[in-house]
């Protein structure tokens, strides 16, 4: 019996779940199952957007032919060719001879090895449309992510992104197909971190090369090819895939897994985590002969530091850490602080072969000593177990976080570590009033005490923004990071949002507790703060503010006024003639004349005339 749902009006969920199944890819556990996504749209022509597995291909094939309702299929767009989405595909084929392929060439060649079939397809390529009546279809090309013939697919008509594997998640659907019905948070955000670092994990660059052309476009849908369809809130898996993407960690913590024979190192493993709890540090624990594989990736990608812990073996590393411990590697493990235990009771070799291992990997930060135990840690070894922690614990400053309720009632946490982003450095603030969202550039932010925890922040008073926080009381701050390329400053230094919208680039709506926007990305750090009172400093006025929220975004540096003039500002370009006239030193505008006004204002940026240096 079909069993189809409802997307849009004329679009249909026409995939199937399976919860028999044991291994995910013959490698990952799936205790509750896996759902195999395909959209049938039903427009001038038909769609059929992927096919499933095989295991459910009968499923998939009844619903097909319950949703055309006796329709002809005129075309399946061919995504993914990984046979969890293509293998129903060859029996799709005789039951629908008329249908037309829709595939890039990697993907043709791809269906000629799997199955042997020579197709007269339709390829397509980077920014080639679709016309299916009502509907016009874009294929964006995604490689990698998860093989290197993926593509995706937006229609723009109804802003849905067809997005492949990205988006997906491990478990079946059951019942409910849009993540908005459920606690996606509570119950699947577990299972979304795992399928993305264990599936996609080694590919972060082509994912953000594909979350950034997502960026650019207005989507109101994801449709992917696990898991839930997202048509709300998904500014949130979003931003998670940010992270996971750039292997930055999400929570600030410790995650011990250890590798222990009779015992021994598993004691240590836990007197370890009981220190660094009293401090005030969050712990997770893994023993890795137990725990699978796939559950400890994702843990590693989610918490900042990591310690493994493991006896000697064979003259080597215990077989189920050494299995970790290439898998890690193999997913591109990144931008982490490393702790390591070893033990043995004759000749201790694992904790060098374990470091050996990891170094092939980027940005480690390995704690200098090396716990070393033989057979069992003793009394007078607990001075170094207590140095790994303190080790640990200068990277926590205050680590306890502040957990306050927002007016809205949403929680917010504020991280103090957030303060120590701030420099003298370039920042997005911005602010809302009812449903206009505005931001501009700043240089001016500090932490003036910490109980409570208050900052000021100097903004011109020509600015939109000024007046909108002036009046609304309330506004965030986005710490710039290194990263951030010269587009941010064009889009929110440049003009001003009293004509203009500030966020029309932007593809995602993140928000925190306040309901204020902020950038997730180049940026790596967020501070909501409500305004306490305010100064006026001439051209600008200074807000003093109590911090309502912070959050760490990312582990990449501040950008400081320094670095923005040396790697980000466009340089002046070399011109024929030697022109004579003054330049903007925060955006590069020229003025040409013999003298600058001593009140000129810089039209672009609005900083005044001390700001320029003659050409
Ligand atoms: Fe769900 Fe890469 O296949």
């Amino acid at each position: 019996m079909h069993c189809i749902k409802k997307v849009t009006d004329d679009l249909i969920w026409v995939g199937a779940n399976d919860r028999r199944l044991a291994m995910f890819e013959g490698v990952y556990s799936v205790p509750n199952g896996v759902s195999y996504n395909a959209y049938l749209l039903m427009d001038e022509k038909t769609v059929l957007v992927d096919t499933v597995d095989k295991a459910v291909q009968q499923r998939l094939l009844e619903n097909v032919a319950v949703a055309l309702n006796g329709r002809p299929l005129d075309y399946l767009i061919v995504q993914h060719m990984e046979p969890d989405h293509s293998a129903a595909m060859k029996e799709l084929l005789l039951r629908y001879p008329g249908v037309k392929i829709v595939c890039n060439a990697k993907t043709q060649t791809m269906i000629k090895q799997f199955f042997d079939l020579d197709v007269d397809a339709l390829i397509v390529g980077e920014g080639d449309t679709l016309n299916t009546g009502r509907h016009t279809l874009h294929f964006v090309m995604a490689p990698m992510v998860h093989w290197p013939e993926v593509m995706v697919t937006y229609d723009s008509t109804d802003k849905i992104l067809f997005s492949a594997d990205a988006f997906g998640t491990f478990g079946a659907l059951n019942g409910a197909l849009f993540a908005d019905e459920v606690d996606f948070n509570r119950d699947y955000l577990d299972e979304a971190r795992r399928y993305y670092t264990n599936i996609v994990g080694k590919y972060g660059t082509q994912v953000q090369t594909l979350l950034n052309k997502a960026a650019t476009l207005p989507i109101e849908m994801i449709c992917p090819l696990h898991g839930f369809v997202w048509r709300k809130n998904f500014s949130d898996i979003i931003a998670k895939y940010m992270l996971w993407s750039s292997y930055q960690p999400e929570e600030r913590g410790v995650m011990i897994a250890y590798a222990s024979v009779y015992g021994n190192t598993e004691n240590a493993a836990e007197i370890l985590a009981s220190k660094l709890h009293d401090n005030g540090i969050k712990t997770v624990m893994f023993d890795v002969s137990v725990t699978p594989t796939s559950e400890i990736i994702a843990a590693a990608f989610r918490w900042s530091h990591l310690v493994f812990a493991s006896t000697t073996y064979n003259a080597g590393i215990f077989v189920s850490m050494e299995a970790l411990l290439d898998d890690l590697v193999a997913h591109n493990i990144q931008n982490r602080t490393v702790g390591i235990l070893e033990n043995g009771s004759w000749a201790a070799t694992s904790g060098n072969l374990m470091r050996e291992k990891l170094e092939k990997c980027k940005n480690l930060h390995f704690l200098e000593h090396t716990v070393s135990l033989k057979s069992s840690l003793k009394a007078s070894q607990l001075p170094e177990l207590e140095a790994m922690v303190q080790s640990i614990a200068a990277d926590f400053p205050h680590s306890t976080t502040n957990t306050v309720a927002s007016k809205d009632g949403k929680t917010a946490v504020i991280d103090p570590a957030a303060m120590f982003k701030l420099s003298y450095g370039l920042f997005v603030l911005t602010t809302k009033d009812g449903q206009k969202d505005n931001g501009c550039i700043i240089n001016t932010v500090m932490q003036v005490t910490a109980s409570p925890v208050r900052i000021a922040i100097a903004v011109n008073k020509a600015n939109f923004t000024t007046g909108m926080i002036a009046k609304t009381g309330a506004f965030n701050v986005s710490i710039l990071a290194e990263s951030a390329p010269f587009r941010i400053f064009e889009q929110f230094g440049f003009n001003s949002g009293k004509d203009s919208d500030k966020f029309a680039q932007c593809g995602y709506d993140t928000r925190t507790a306040n309901g204020i926007r902020y950038l997730p990305q180049h940026t790596n750090s967020v501070i909501s703060a409500t305004v306490t009172g305010s100064y006026d400093c001439g051209t600008h006025t200074m807000f003093i503010a109590d911090v309502t929220e912070s959050l760490i975004l990312s582990g990449e540096p501040s950008m400081t006024y320094q670095y923005y003039f040396d790697h980000v500002k466009p340089k002046p370009q070399p011109s024929q003639e030697a022109k004579k006239g003054f330049a903007c030193k925060i955006c590069g505008y020229v003025f040409e004349g013999e003298t600058l006004p001593a009140d000129f204002v810089c039209p672009l940026c609005k900083h005044g005339a001390d700001d320029f240096e003659s050409l």
